[in-house]
């Protein structure tokens, strides 16, 4: 039995913790990833990496029927909800076309398709929390509609092929190896303030609600959702606001910065917090990491990551 998996994204944040989790399981992984976002560096010495774009069809399809794997990982991504608002020609290009392609090749070979979603731009301010899959999506960002439409063609693609394709609508992620410059990433962008001494802007005054999950968690949802098919919610079920969030990375700083307040920005929702209930019982998988601990052990992997920059 073959144990090759591709994964798409692998040189990103998450995508590069799902490589080591499946090299760690004795997988031979092949990264797909065009270095958009993503960071070489990432990727692990033991995987390969294959620098392009999943739009280009052609080029996909060639590294998957040379592989041959069982799973592909799909975490490749125009990841910005900004950007998605500047461009949404090319995020509808990367994250519908690309994921099109990703299942269409996977077809060719009959891989498993996971697919991460989004679980914290899908459901919109008015649904109940925590939010469960089978509420409407009315997402607010051309990003949230087009993982939306990707979600689409996982499932109808996994329905006529009958291949199990997974998807994994993620909420607020964090942990080492996140990029402090992007507009999300909260945990990132604090420890990078305090790393540097400036002082944060915590929007909607800092109560806006997210369920933030350690990336550790989510990779271990992402490995027991392979094979399976259906749509979960990955995350913790529980609220935290970003004010905390801000206090305890200031405390594990050891710093009394104290930050700047402002209104929240036009397409923020207030809160979010997903249910994730299906994902127990039809996954056998639960976030172990307490927030507490994923924000402390996240504040001294990424003080590394700066220091050694
Ligand atoms: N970080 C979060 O909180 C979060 C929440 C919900 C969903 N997600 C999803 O999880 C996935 C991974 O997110 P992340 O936070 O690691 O983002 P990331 O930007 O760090 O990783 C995305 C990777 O995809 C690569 N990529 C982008 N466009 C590509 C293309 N056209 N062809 C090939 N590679 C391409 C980038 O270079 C990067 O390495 C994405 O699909 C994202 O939408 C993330």
């Amino acid at each position: 039995m073959s144990t090759r998996a591709i994964v798409t994204g692998g040189a990103g944040f998450i995508g590069s913790h799902v490589v080591d989790a499946l090299l760690a399981e004795g997988f031979e992984v092949t990264v797909v990833d065009d270095l958009s976002s993503g960071d070489a560096g990432r990727v692990a010495p033991g995987a390969e990496l294959r620098e392009l774009d999943i739009v280009e069809l052609a080029a996909l399809q060639a590294v998957v029927e040379e592989v041959r794997p069982t799973a592909i990982f799909h975490l490749a991504a125009q990841a910005s909800v900004v950007a998605s608002v500047e461009d949404p020609g090319r995020d509808c290009e990367v994250n519908v076309r690309g994921t099109l392609n990703v299942v269409e090749a996977a077809g060719r070979c009959g891989a498993s398709v996971v697919f991460t979603s989004t679980g914290g731009a899908l459901y919109g301010d008015e649904a109940p929390m925590p939010t469960g899959e089978d509420r409407i999506p009315a997402p607010l960002s051309p990003y949230g509609a087009s993982k939306w439409a990707a979600e689409a063609y996982v499932k109808t693609w996994s329905l006529s092929s009958g291949i199990p394709h997974a998807v994994c609508r993620l909420g607020n992620v964090y942990g080492p190896r996140q990029s402090p410059h992007g507009e999300a990433g909260v945990v990132a962008i604090f420890t990078h303030h305090l790393h540097s001494g400036l002082t944060p802007r915590l929007y909607g005054h800092g109560t806006p609600t997210r369920d933030y999950v350690y990336v550790a968690d989510v990779v271990s949802a992402l490995l027991a959702a392979c094979g399976k098919s259906g749509t979960y919610n990955i995350a913790t079920g529980v609220e935290t606001d970003v004010m905390t969030v801000w206090n305890e990375l200031r405390s594990a700083a050891g710093a009394d910065t104290q930050p700047e307040l402002a209104d929240l920005r036009p397409g923020e929702l207030q809160h979010s917090c997903l249910d994730v209930g299906l994902a127990e019982r039809e996954l056998g998988w639960r976030p172990v990491v307490p927030i507490g601990d994923g924000l402390r052990r996240t504040y001294e992997a990424l003080l590394e990551e700066f220091q050694r920059r």
